[in-house]
């Protein structure tokens, strides 16, 4: 595309290297030739080219050890590999050690020149677009300067120190965990604990042990005293997240906590004082909640002592430039590339989307994209691939609210923070699919029980089980 750009050529066979110069000089290209790989090494190091087309058999130096060393002494240089012994392999390889593409031989000129052009500009955009501060933010930064979001920090200001329960509400992805935290940090309890849990994360069945705690023998299973999260959270903050999604039972026992500021064990006689700050997040819509009653009233206002409502990031498109950028180096790094820039056009693309996933869904496109790109500059083509398909083909079928909770609760038990975690996840899936089946059978329990090949036992503990309704000539509950 650029006629005065500047290819090097590694190659050790004559004819090809005197075919491909011929050609590539008449396409504009100013042309050096190395006919060794560590010539190669040492002339791409010492001199400025747009782009390094290398075969892969070479003296001195193979073209995949060339790509790795290269790469790391010039991490923007787009290099492609030329190879007649193309196995999957070898292009994963390359293009793992930082390869911008590859051929197979014998590859169409016109396919040579097409991606010449593509690398050769990619290349120049990584060495003109402005590179991200490495962020002296960390990872838990909450960006944006939007009104709306600096209305959040002075409101988050104002309430931090105070004893108030806090509600964070916000549609899905919007940040209210990462509020959560920044309330914890700048609350005068930020040095003792901060305990969260996920209230949709973990079977009801099992919600109440682990917010309140069990004694031994408290129930089936209860092989020891576990202390609850509120007691772990004793003179500091306790976190509930997807509080929309508790049960009645549960809600009832919280409730008292709040007003008695006691908690028991399950199973247990003391009454044991806790302290604890509580602040709970949820994405869905309370006030309906209540009017079915699947939300108590009494609960809602002693959770909700103050009301921190976050904008959707169709709200404040203004935040995504700043936003790209955080979420870029923080990939980045985490994948191991150099901090890549969006260029103008991707961000415009960005700017159109109307983000119904909020940053979460922002930040899988831009780590998809990163992915995709392999440390040189996300292109608009790139971008949209990914935000056509944000989690990669065969995961997209699944329920995204069972990846969450498999990825939740595997996070959880990294962080040496999760019980049971198998169990939990096969509970919360079984649920899932009892439900769904007894909803499709219209209630009935046999035909049900004939879909998912169980017995009509089985089918009647699990709905006892899961608290689900049958139809009421067939009814579980006796
Ligand atoms: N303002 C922000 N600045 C930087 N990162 C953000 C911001 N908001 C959200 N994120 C990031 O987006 C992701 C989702 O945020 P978070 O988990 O806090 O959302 P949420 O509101 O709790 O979502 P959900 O309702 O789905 O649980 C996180 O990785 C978080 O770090
Ligand atoms: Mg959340």
């Amino acid at each position: 595309m650029s006629p005065a750009a500047r290819i090097l050529l590694v190659e050790d066979d004559p004819g090809l290297a005197a075919g491909l110069l011929s050609v590539l000089e008449a396409e504009g290209y100013h042309m050096t030739l190395a006919r060794r790989g560590d010539d190669g090494l040492a002339l791409a190091e010492a001199e400025a080219f747009d782009c390094v087309l290398t075969d892969l058999r070479l003296p001195g130096l193979g073209g995949l050890d060339l790509v790795r060393r290269l790469h790391a002494a010039k991490p923007t240089l787009p290099i492609l590999l030329m190879t007649a012994h193309g196995t999957t392999e070898t292009a994963i390889e390359a293009t793992k050690l930082g390869a911008f593409d590859y051929l197979l031989k014998p590859f169409e000129m016109e396919d040579l020149i097409g991606l010449l052009a593509k690398a050769v500009d990619s290349g120049r955009r990584a060495g003109s677009a402005p590179e991200f501060d490495p962020q002296r933010l960390g990872p838990d930064a909450i960006i944006g300067r939007s009104r709306a979001m600096q209305g959040i920090y002075k409101e988050l200001g104002r309430i931090a120190a105070k004893p108030v329960n806090v509600l964070i509400r916000g549609e899905t992805g919007t940040g209210k965990e990462l509020v959560a935290r920044a309330l914890y940090q700048h609350s005068d309890r930020a040095k003792k604990a901060f305990v969260a849990v996920n209230c949709a994360a973990i079977p009801e069945t099992l919600l109440e042990s682990e917010l309140f705690g069990h004694e031994r023998g408290a129930f089936t299973g209860a092989v020891e005293r576990r202390i609850g999260r509120f007691e772990q959270a004793h003179g500091g903050t306790l976190f509930l997240d997807e509080i929309g999604e508790m049960g009645a039972s549960t809600q009832a026992k919280l409730l008292r906590v709040l007003q008695e500021r006691v908690i028991q064990r399950l199973g247990g006689k003391d009454v044991i004082p806790v302290d604890v700050r509580l602040v709970a997040a949820t994405h869905v819509d309370l006030e309906a909640a209540m009017t079915d009653k699947r939300f108590r009233s009494d609960l809602y206002y002693r959770l909700n002592q103050v009301t921190v409502a976050l904008p959707p990031l169709r709200e404040r498109l203004e935040d995504l430039p700043a936003l790209v950028g955080h979420l870029a180096a923080k990939h980045a790094a985490v994948l191991g590339f150099p901090p890549s820039a969006f260029p103008e056009d991707a961000l415009r693309i960005l700017h159109a989307h109307r983000w119904p996933g909020n940053v979460r869904e922002l930040e899988n496109v831009v780590r998809l994209a990163l992915l995709r790109s392999r440390g040189y500059p996300v292109t608009a083509a790139v971008l949209l691939e990914a935000m056509a398909n944000p989690v990669g083909p065969g995961v997209a079928a699944e329920s995204p609210d069972l990846r969450r909770l498999v990825a939740e609760s595997l996070a959880a038990a990294q962080r040496g923070d999760a019980i049971d975690v198998h169990a939990r996840v096969i509970e919360a899936a079984e649920r899932e699919l009892f439900s769904q089946a007894i909803a499709l059978a219209d209630g009935n329990q046999a035909k049900a029980a004939r879909w998912l090949n169980v017995s009509r036992v089985t089918m009647r503990e699990k709905l006892r089980t899961f608290g689900l309704k049958a139809a009421s000539d067939t009814d579980p509950g006796e």
